[in-house]
Formats: C-alpha cells, structure tokens, sequence
C-alpha cells in the first residue's frame, strides 16, 4: 500500500453519513481500516444529523487524536436563519458548540458552510484569526463559494483562508476552471466526488437504485439518457486501466489536479472503502484524462 500513501493522505472520509447511514461501531471499523491504508482526515458539519456526525468523530478520535486531521463546518445556510450566517458571536458559540461534542480542544480545519452577505469580512477574518491565535482552530476555510464570494474575502490582507469546499467531480467540473482563473493560493476541497453515489459502475445496471438514491429527492433528476451515456463512457474508458472502476476512477481524476486540498468522499461501510481503496491505483496520464474530459462534455 505504500506506493499510493501521497494518494491516500489526499483522500478525507464525508462525515455526513456517520449517524445517518452509518452507525457508531460501524463508523469506528470504517476508520480504524481507513488508517491502516494511510487516510487520516474526516470532514463533518455541525448541522449533519444535528450534531450526531461530530459526537460518533468524538469516539474515532477519543484515543488519538493527533492521527487525524478534522475538519468542520459551522453557518449553515438553513431555512431558519438565510443570512448573518457568519457573525463572530455566532462562529466562536457554533465552534464552541463543536468541540463539546467532538470532545476536543481544537480543529485541524474549520469552515463556513456558505456565503454571509450580510457581515463584513474584515469581522469574519479577525474572529477567525483570533481563534487560530486561542489555538480553537488550526486553519480555517470556505464552502460553496463563488468567485465573487471569494475575493470579496480574499482582498483583505490578513485572510488566511485555506480552502474553498465545492462540489466537484468527473461530471460537474466547473469549479476546476473557475478556480483556474482565480489565481489565488487557495486549495480547493471537494464534495460529491462520487456524484453522491451515481457515479459507480452499479448504475451501469439501469434498474439499479442505490442507498442514497431511495433516500434523497435531489439524486432522482440526475438520472437522464445523458447520464447514462456519460457512465458508459467512464467506463469504457476505466476498462483500459487495471484495477480499475468508475468510482476509483473518479477518485483518481480530481486527485490529478496538485491545488485540491482534500478529495472528500462519503462512505458508509467497510466494504465501500475496501473496495474503493484496497488496490493500488493504476497511473493515467493527464493527455488521457483531458480526453475523456472532451467526451463527456456534451
Ligand atoms: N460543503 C457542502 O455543502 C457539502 C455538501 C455535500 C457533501 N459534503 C461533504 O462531502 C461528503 C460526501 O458527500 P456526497 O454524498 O456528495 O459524496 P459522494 O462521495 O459523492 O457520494 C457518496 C456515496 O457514494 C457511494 N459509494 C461510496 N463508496 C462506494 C463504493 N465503493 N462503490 C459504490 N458506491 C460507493 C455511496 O452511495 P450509497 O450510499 O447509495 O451506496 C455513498 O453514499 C459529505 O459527507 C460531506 O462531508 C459537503
């Protein structure tokens, strides 16, 4: 395994499932196994499952601490509260609120959930830098920005921002280009790598309908001809590669890209991460993987 240890570092568990799909004995197996293949970073929010994401992180990391590298969100953007997400009182009582139920002192990696018009961003940096300095956060980031967003924030002098969380994957890689032309040092993490789970090879079976799939109102409308066409070409396109699938395959693809932070990838049972990460990754060049890009952008 350790030819694939710069690969595996890259890759943080998706915390969203933890309490949801996946239980505490479950969630610890899940981590243990994805230690010993080299991956030691979790990304959870303080809204998944109303906290029970971050209190099952609590006992992965109870005994060690130091091997992981965790990642929150705070100020989401819920029907109860659409703006002034970010406001320092609200940050320092959310942050506190997590650490309770992560039973830690600190995170590796604290983001804003989404975009706060509302409160300025020099107040957003100096609270945030202030809990660097209390040793409350260890760097900290942004999620589901856009460009605009972005460097409203950005042009302040003492923003420290990391990364910028955004939805990415073989399919919907608009945020590659966008962060492309934004020039700045910022990494980007992302989310729905797997496509929330329609990008694998299970739905090559056009009858298949996966856990997420019966569970999620949002999934059913991306389940088009076009999609079809597109999975069979990832395909058709991974068979060339050993040991490859479509969902290693789309692991593969954005970990290419050097300013991704952390490709984040939700699992919700041993099984899924065996098979995801158990074999070694073949090498495909970009030349290759700037071809599959042009045929799946139709
Ligand atoms: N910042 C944000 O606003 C935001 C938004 C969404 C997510 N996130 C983060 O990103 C994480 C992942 O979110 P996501 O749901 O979009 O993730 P995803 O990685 O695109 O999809 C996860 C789904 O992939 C499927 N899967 C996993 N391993 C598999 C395997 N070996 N073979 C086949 N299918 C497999 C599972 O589907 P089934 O369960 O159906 O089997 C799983 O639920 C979340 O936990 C969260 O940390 C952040």
């Amino acid at each position: 395994m350790k030819k694939n240890k710069n690969i595996f570092n890259k890759i943080m568990l998706g915390g969203n499932l933890f309490s949801y799909a996946a239980q505490n004995k479950e969630v610890i197996k899940i981590c243990e196994l994805a230690l010993d293949y080299g991956i030691n970073s979790i990304d959870t929010a303080n809204v998944y499952s109303n906290g029970k994401s971050e209190k099952i992180i609590s006992n992965v990391i109870r005994k060690c601490r130091d091997k992981w590298f965790i990642a929150s969100k705070i100020g989401h953007k819920s029907n109860m509260q659409k703006n002034n997400l970010n406001n320092p009182k609200k940050i320092i009582k959310n942050l506190d609120e997590s650490l309770i139920r992560l039973k830690t002192d600190y995170v590796d990696l604290l983001q804003l959930h989404h975009y706060d018009p509302i409160t300025p961003a020099e107040e957003i940096i100096f609270c945030m830098n202030n809990l660097i300095k209390k040793g409350k956060i260890l760097s900290y980031g942004v999620s589901n920005y856009n460009l605009d967003n972005l460097k409203q924030i950005t042009k302040h002098k003492k923003c420290k921002i990391l990364t910028n969380q955004v939805k990415c994957n073989l399919i919907y890689n608009n945020a590659i280009s966008e962060f492309k032309s934004l020039k700045k040092k910022i990494k980007l993490i992302s989310y729905s790598t797997l496509h929330r789970g329609l990008l694998s090879n299970r739905y090559l079976d056009k009858n298949y309908r996966s856990f997420r799939y019966k569970n999620s109102k949002n999934i059913k409308k991306d389940l088009n001809v076009k999609f079809y066409k597109k999975i069979k070409i990832i395909n058709n396109f991974s068979k060339k590669y050993e040991n490859m699938t479509i969902e290693r395959l789309s692991i593969l693809y954005l970990l290419k890209f050097d300013f991704f932070f952390k490709v984040i990838v939700g699992i919700r049972s041993q099984d899924q991460l065996k098979k995801l990460f158990s074999k070694k990754f073949s090498n495909i060049n970009n030349f290759d993987f700037r071809n599959l890009e042009k045929k799946l952008s139709f």
